[in-house]
């Protein structure tokens, strides 16, 4: 992998930069910014180097169609307002695009073009979109590490077309998990959590013979607690699923990997409802898991005292809603607790569990902090990433 780094000649070069911008926002506002955060260095070098940047990020998914509540406008401003510089959004067509219309006035160093999932080309991975992508640049830095196990157009394909080179953040998080992957201590304790569900259950099956134990929350937790024969009501699940929980608790049988899911859970009548103690066995049609109930939360405590490596994705419930969000801190804290006393070494990914360790203001409590969930995953998996194999 080339790094932009050490090995571009970048001087009034025009750069595609894919960054990684799905920030979390909430009524308008975005409610944690370690992502835009991340990436300021990347960019203040770019900028004193002296290129024109034309920054290609997603926010959510909104499966190739415009959605106006997914516009890239206000994560623009916020990072206008952390650079101290314009950040122009060019909200045009992409595929009408002609490169002679970006940077036209001499001031104008970084641009944004508007969601690139808006385009359905962007997820085929589509060759004539990515090409397209290309004339707009001399140069394609891919500094969205958290996006890389994903083979879309302006992660992969784009590397067929322009000379592509790995991003400051890309390299640091890269090395990181390098390190933290060959100097591993046992036993190792997985926790995944978090709401994208199919993102992550087919993962796990590979992570098994990898780990001693594989903790599970959140809401992959309640597909496994369906498959136990209970009532999951109105709870977030993924269909189909019971073929891969089948296979992922018999091969936990036969490897030394404990699969933990909740033995109790806080349920609500909706999101915004309040918290009430439930059995598996006691969950009603009209509710909802939003949270691990307090007898898995000393089951999960118990594990990570007995762990010498916590590696954490995906918070254990909706930690959006205060009433929902104690499972996750309890976690948390556990986790900033031993590693405070050098008891584990610990490791976090994943957008949303950045924000809750954000929220407690305990970044620096632990070992590494990923901006990546699904791409972690996939790398603890020791598979090549498609983002990283096309920068190869
Ligand atoms: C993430 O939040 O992990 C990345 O932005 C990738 O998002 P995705 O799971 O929608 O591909």
């Amino acid at each position: 992998m080339k790094s932009i780094k050490k090995e571009a000649n970048l001087v009034n070069k025009k750069l595609l930069l894919r960054l990684d911008l799905n920030v979390p926002i909430v009524d308008n506002k975005i409610t944690d910014t370690t992502r835009i955060d991340k990436i300021l260095p990347t960019l203040e070098f770019l900028i004193n180097q002296n290129t024109r940047i034309i920054i290609i990020s997603h926010v959510g998914r909104p499966k190739g169609k415009i959605v106006n509540e997914l516009s890239l406008k206000l994560i623009c401003e916020e990072l206008s307002k952390k650079l101290n510089q314009n950040v122009k959004l060019f909200s045009k067509n992409i595929k009408e695009i002609d490169s002679k219309e970006l940077f036209n006035n001499n001031d104008e160093r970084v641009i944004m073009l508007e969601n690139i999932r808006f385009y359905p080309e962007e997820e085929e991975n589509n060759e004539k979109f990515a090409k397209h992508l290309s004339t707009l640049a001399d140069i394609y830095v891919n500094d969205a590490f958290s996006c890389s196990h994903r083979a879309h157009a302006s992660i992969h394909e784009i590397t067929n077309f322009l000379p592509s080179y790995s991003g400051l953040q890309f390299d640091l998080e890269v090395n990181a998990l390098k390190k933290i992957t060959s100097e591993i201590k046992k036993p190792i304790t997985c926790i995944i959590g978090g709401s994208k569900v199919s993102t992550k259950i087919n993962i796990i099956k590979n992570l098994i013979p990898k780990f001693d134990n594989i903790i599970i929350v959140g809401g992959m937790a309640n597909n496994i607690i369906k498959f136990m024969g209970n009532n999951i009501g109105k709870s977030l699940q993924e269909e189909n699923s019971d073929k891969i929980i089948k296979e992922i608790l018999l091969l936990s049988e036969t490897t030394n990997c404990n699969i933990i899911y909740p033995k109790d859970v806080l349920v609500g009548k909706n999101l915004e409802g309040d918290p009430q103690i439930k059995k598996l066995n006691e969950i009603e049609s009209d509710e909802m898991i939003l949270d691990i109930g307090p007898k898995t939360i000393n089951n999960i405590k118990n594990i990570i005292d007995k762990s010498s490596t916590i590696l954490w994705n995906g918070p254990a419930g909706y930690f959006e809603n205060p009433n929902f969000a104690n499972g996750s801190i309890k976690i948390a804290n556990k986790i900033i607790e031993n590693n405070k006393s050098n008891k584990i070494y610990s490791v976090a990914g994943g957008g949303d569990t950045v924000a809750l360790i954000n929220s407690l203001n305990a970044i620096n409590d632990f070992n590494f902090v990923s901006t990546a969930g699904g791409a972690f995953l996939e790398y603890l998996e020791g598979k090549e990433l498609p983002g990283i194999r096309a920068l190869n």
